[in-house]
């Protein structure tokens, strides 16, 4: 965890005013392209789905597009469980639950497969940032409508000033990094 939590302060760029004026965006991608960076955040990430003796104890990952496929997947291959993809409205070819959440301008919709997480299955979501909260709690959402457990989120970065747990509430979401 110190081995993913220092290569990820050391390899991640920000980027002043990106996508807009005023926002600085976490660019990961040097952390992805460095195995030994890659591989310790993974191991990082999973251990959100494992207890205290190392025992996996989710049934399913979940990886929220786009980013959070690049993580999600090989956490899933790590714990030895299977992924399930919740992606942006209108992408899923069979029939799918939706849910809404509201952006800083506009709404957004995430899906995912009704046969995706059966009734029961216990799931861990993983994505790359931690913002508004808005994408895990619907996401969550997404895992009750399938009458599935969210147990909890295991995410790389969470942007506190943002105060996200307010509209996450009580989930357990485990973070390398605080900002
Ligand atoms: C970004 C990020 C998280 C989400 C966090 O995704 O990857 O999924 O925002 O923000 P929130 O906590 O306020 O919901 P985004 O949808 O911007 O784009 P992506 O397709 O590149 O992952
Ligand atoms: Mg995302």
């Amino acid at each position: 965890r110190r081995t993913a939590q220092e290569a990820l302060t050391r390899l991640t760029v920000d980027v002043p005013d990106w996508p807009e004026e005023g926002v600085t965006f976490k660019d990961i991608t040097p952390v992805l392209a460095d195995h030994h960076a890659f591989s310790a955040i993974i191991t990082a990430l999973a251990a959100a789905g494992r207890d205290d003796h190392g025992n996996v104890v989710v049934d399913k990952v979940v990886g929220m597009e786009a980013r959070g496929f690049i993580l999600a997947a090989p956490v899933a291959l790590a714990l030895g469980i299977g992924f399930v993809p919740v992606r942006k409205a209108g992408k899923l070819p069979r029939e799918a639950h939706a849910v809404s959440y509201a952006l800083e301008y506009g709404e957004a919709t995430l899906e995912v497969h009704r046969d995706g997480i059966a009734a029961g299955e216990r799931v861990l979501m993983v994505d790359d940032v931690l913002a508004t909260g808005g994408t895990v709690d619907a996401t969550r959402r997404l895992i009750q409508a399938c009458g599935g457990v969210a147990t909890g989120a295991s995410v790389l970065m969470e942007l506190s000033f943002l105060e996200p747990r307010t509209v996450t509430g009580d989930l357990p979401i485990s973070t390398l990094l605080t900002i």
